[in-house]
């Protein structure tokens, strides 16, 4: 039988090589009172307390911690590994440049989202609604696959995406058409200037946000676009009754993400429409894509056409 104090050690990784191997020096603890732990600071203890966390970087006060326990090494390496794994999720840059290099693996000269498909419908609204004389934003352009689509249909063409490196897959998949201002963005399109665009077009940009930074986005979204211009985005929606349902038993049988090295957010189609509508937008058409649009198997996309409100 294994003591709780080794199933803890054990869960945490840390369990010692050996089963005899010698116990770890224990923490330092204020040893100079009777009671082994001291649980009750004075004021003038919790304010230097609170002073000196709030000042020091956080790596610094490890290195302290790592000083004073060295045997905590192994747990804060492991623990700064999955930090960095967490971080690629979240990092739009690296992770989708670690997608084209394993893409490339395969395919010499692939691009980014050569396995996606699932444009036609998208492509179809953007063709259907928007002036062939506008002046459009494509949000989100990764490696220039929608982008290749987008250019014929508009007057004028800016395409963003949050890395110079990215932006470079852009350029060199579209040399062959005309001219587009390649634009390096970040955050949550607070650098968009006001009222600049007739269209801004985002194809699976909108679903690597949560909901609070969505409000942010699509404000900011609408504030870039003229009155009465367009916006058109894709998202994964759950629509009918059972998809939720569905997607568990994929969470249940592959871990909640496992499949995507990426961050990915489903909503139900109705709080889309209604972080939409908070937005100041109004919803003009929205249609599912067809699931033999793609060639890998998604959780449907949902295409909303939308358009800036004007205020009365
Ligand atoms: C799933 S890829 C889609 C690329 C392209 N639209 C397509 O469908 O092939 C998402 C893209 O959004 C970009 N992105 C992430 N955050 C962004 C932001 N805040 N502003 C603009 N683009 C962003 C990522 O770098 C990535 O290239």
């Amino acid at each position: 039988m294994i003591s709780t104090r080794d199933e803890l050690a054990d869960r945490e990784g840390e369990r010692p090589a050996t089963a005899h191997a010698p116990a770890a020096a224990p923490a330092p603890l204020n040893t100079s009172s009777t009671a082994p732990v001291r649980f009750d600071a004075t004021e003038e203890e919790s304010k230097r307390i609170q002073a000196l966390a709030g000042s020091t970087k956080g790596w610094v006060r490890l290195a302290r911690l790592l000083m004073h326990q060295p045997h905590l090494a192994v747990h804060a390496a492991k623990t700064a590994l999955r930090g960095a794994n967490a971080g690629l999720r979240a990092d739009h840059t690296l992770s989708w440049l670690i997608h084209v290099d394993t893409v490339r693996q395969v395919i010499p000269n692939g691009g980014m989202g050569a396995t996606w498909g699932g444009l036609d419908t998208f492509m179809g609204l953007v063709a259907k609604h928007v002036s062939r004389s506008a002046h459009a934003l494509e949000l989100g352009c990764g490696g220039g696959r929608v982008t290749r689509h987008i250019r014929p249909l508009v007057g004028t063409l800016v395409a963003n995406d949050v890395s110079e490196r990215i932006l470079a897959e852009a350029r060199a998949a579209t040399t062959d058409l005309a001219p587009i201002d390649f634009r390096v963005t970040y955050g949550l399109g607070d650098d968009l200037r006001d009222q600049e665009f007739d269209a801004v077009i985002g194809h699976e940009l909108l679903m690597q946000f949560d909901f609070d930074e969505l409000l942010r986005f699509c404000s900011n979204i609408r504030r870039s676009l003229k009155p009465g211009g367009l916006f058109i985005a894709s998202v994964y929606t759950f629509d009918d009754s059972g998809e939720i349902a569905q997607h568990m038993g994929m969470i249940r049988d592959h871990g909640a993400g496992a499949r995507s090295p990426f961050r990915v957010h489903r909503m139900p189609r109705r709080t889309y429409e209604d972080i939409f509508e908070a937005c100041g937008f109004d919803i003009v058409e929205a249609q599912r894509s067809r699931p033999e649009e793609y060639q890998a198997k998604k959780t449907p996309h949902t295409n909303f056409v939308l358009r800036r409100r004007v205020e009365a």
